[in-house]
């Protein structure tokens, strides 16, 4: 019997991703270092409160049914995150929860796109906002983020054409992998916008809480007139290390909320309860540990971004997220085959520029994932291995 599956699934090979996880694995079995600074995920623990309200609420047998809804409590407590944390005001019907912002952005396209409508990602971006509207047989158009443009949408070169078929457009700031943020005026101009052409924004806003030089991460929900056409996802991941607990929320518009919710709920019974409690721990809780892990964020960027200039591999300070981003030494065309002899030398492994999209070819991305002293060392074995020295 020959077994058939769906043609899309040739689009999801693992790819480079699989065999950059071999080489590290080669790297490391001749007992050589390895300093990974691939993966995305915090190398910070969620501050106690919420581990202990986790915990509490794991020990009640009653919490392991079916959630089936978002507790009324944690409904509360995003509200109550939004009014502190961002000034903006939200009803109970303007948020839902999702399991993680990955699923949500992987979904929200089937609640939002025919076959054929047009979604503008960006390009760099994360590739979640491409795959996602993808699987609601969306037409994927990109929108180049570049240097010139400050790694901002040029709103005005996109076409009319274009914009009349356009469902959706993501947006996110502080950007992944790029790591930029946008101004303010940025949003005013992108509002009127997307009113003017009937496009419906979807804010990725997992990193407004990692944002350096004192700047503040805001929600777009915060701008005039935002809620008519926006809606934004907001997680616990980065912010609260809450990362493997899969929790974020999508709030703004309540007839786009209503409408997310009500495919959702054709695919989940509810977010596992200890979850939702500790969540709401998080909500309500102090926010030094999420302060005081940017500033260690901010450190770890200045001694890689710092450090590796200082070698003389220009890469950018980075304006926010937990990344690094920056073009391949000179002398190097092919960001894949420089991540794989950057391991092979020097033993830290990074993301290659295009698995984020063409115009991420020749970058390469950097997690911030290890501490100030590990990221020192990193760069230390960059240098001696002599690798930004091509020519
Ligand atoms: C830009 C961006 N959006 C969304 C996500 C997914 O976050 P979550 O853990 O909320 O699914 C990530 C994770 O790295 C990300 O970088």
């Amino acid at each position: 019997m020959e077994l058939q599956v769906a043609d899309r699934m040739k689009n999801y090979e693992e790819g480079i991703f699989q065999i950059l996880n071999e080489k590290k694995d080669e790297v490391e079995k001749q007992g050589r270092k390895v300093y990974n600074l691939s993966v995305g995920t915090p190398d910070f623990k969620p501050a106690p409160h919420i581990m202990k309200a986790v915990i509490e609420a794991a020990s009640k047998p009653e919490n392991y049914k079916y959630a089936l809804k978002d507790l009324p409590e944690l409904i509360q407590a995003v509200i109550a995150r939004y009014k502190k944390r961002y000034g903006v005001e939200l009803e109970e019907k303007e948020i839902t929860s999702v399991y993680g912002s990955q699923e949500g952005i992987t979904h929200i396209g089937l609640s939002l796109c025919n076959p054929g409508d047009i979604v503008l990602v960006p390009d760099p971006g994360y590739p979640i906002f491409a795959i996602g509207p993808s699987l609601a047989q969306a037409r994927i158009v990109t929108y180049p983020l570049t240097e010139e443009n400050h790694y901002l949408p040029d709103l005005k070169a996109i076409s009319k054409e274009t914009c009349q078929k356009a469902k959706f457009m993501i947006v996110s700031y502080p950007m992944n992998p790029v790591c930029k943020i946008a101004p303010d005026s940025f949003y005013e101009e992108l509002i009127p916008w997307a009113k003017e052409n009937n496009i419906i924004i979807v804010h990725d806003n997992a990193y407004s809480d990692i944002i350096f030089d004192g700047h503040t991460g805001k929600s777009i929900l915060f701008f005039e007139g935002a809620k008519e056409t926006c809606v934004e996802f907001y997680s616990l991941s980065k912010s609260y290390n809450y990362t493997g607990a899969r929790m974020g929320f999508l709030v703004g518009n309540e007839y786009l909320v209503q409408n997310f919710k009500k495919l959702r709920s054709q695919i989940d019974y509810g977010t596992f309860l200890p979850v939702q409690y500790g969540a709401v721990a998080a909500l309500l809780g102090p926010d030094d540990s999420v302060k005081e892990q940017c500033k260690e964020y901010q450190r770890r960027r200045d001694a890689l971004c710092g450090g590796l200039r200082e070698i003389g591999w220009n890469i950018p300070d980075s304006e926010g997220s937990m990344f690094a981003w920056g073009k391949i030494p000179e002398g190097y065309t092919d960001d894949v085959a420089f991540v794989m002899e950057l391991l092979e030398k020097s033993g830290v492994l990074c993301t290659p520029g295009s698995s984020f999209g063409n115009l991420g070819k020749g970058h390469v991305r950097f997690a911030l994932t290890l501490p100030e002293e590990q990221i020192k060392e990193a760069v230390t074995a960059i240098r001696d291995s002599g690798i930004c020295k091509k020519n």
